[in-house]
């Protein structure tokens, strides 16, 4: 399975920081290699700037933080993913948890985003993950299961493996410097799969499952090598080419 290593940009960087950055990252990487897939989320004004960057470049995606699921409408300060796929954008990103916590996006709507981004075209990368007074209560599965099967729930049994991954971030993990231990992440990843495997049988063996949440140089390599890592999700360390440069190299996928 090729690694996906992705990086979320959030609210940085200008059109023009960003393509500057886009265009050192390609510089560093190279060719990324068969096995591996380096994907920027950069904000919408940045989207053209990336694209541009990344166009005829093998192993480079570029992605949306964000849709609205219908075609097109009176939904003013929205984007259709047809706008995006207009620009080259290959993937989405759905209940993200500054989505779902600070905007207030409910597992129904993150379900009728994801099911209807793969409808429109878009790959699709579903975030998953509970907040810390949820781990101290031993709701980890609860909240994982109930995220899935709401977020998962029009997507048809048989979409593409490659076009679906989930990535597991404890919401206590984003942005604080604290990464989730080994044995969190793998009980987690395995509890994904399974659940996964569930709703898609074998279909979901070929799904990629990242795990995100203060993932740095320093500690890449440990955790994308674990059981049922196949990439990761990276905030902070990846507005830096270097940096998430030197985590894409981790584990020698790419
Ligand atoms: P972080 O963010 O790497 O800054 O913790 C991860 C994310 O929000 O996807």
């Amino acid at each position: 399975m090729k690694k996906l290593m992705a990086a979320n940009w959030k609210m940085y960087k200008t059109a023009s920081e960003a393509a500057k950055t886009a265009a050192e990252l390609h510089a560093l990487v190279g060719d990324p290699g068969p096995d591996c897939e380096i994907l920027v989320f950069p904000p919408f004004t940045a989207i053209p700037a990336v694209a541009g960057a990344f166009r005829g470049v093998a192993g480079f995606a570029v992605g949306g933080q964000d849709f609205y699921p219908a075609e097109e409408g009176a939904f003013t300060g929205e984007i259709a993913p047809g706008m995006l796929t207009d620009l080259g954008v290959a993937y989405g990103l759905t209940g993200h948890s500054e989505r779902r916590h600070v905007l207030g996006e409910s597992d129904e709507f993150v379900g009728r985003k994801t099911a209807f981004g793969l409808a429109a075209g878009l790959r699709i990368v579903l975030c998953v993950g509970e907040k810390i007074e949820e781990r101290r209560a031993g709701q980890v599965e609860a909240v994982l299961l109930r995220q899935l099967e709401a977020g998962l729930k029009d997507v048809p049994r048989d979409v593409a493996p490659e076009r679906l991954s989930v990535a597991y971030e404890p919401v206590w993990a984003i942005g604080t410097g604290e990464v989730a231990g080994p044995e969190d992440i793998v009980a987690a990843h395995a509890f994904l799969r399974k659940t996964l495997r569930g709703i898609f049988g074998d279909n979901a063996n070929e799904m990629r499952l990242l795990y995100g949440g203060s993932v740095k140089p320093a500690n890449a390599a440990a955790i994308v090598t674990l059981d049922n890592v196949d990439g990761v999700l990276v905030g902070g360390a990846s507005l830096d080419a270097v940096s998430f440069h030197s985590i894409a190299k981790a584990g020698s996928a790419c």
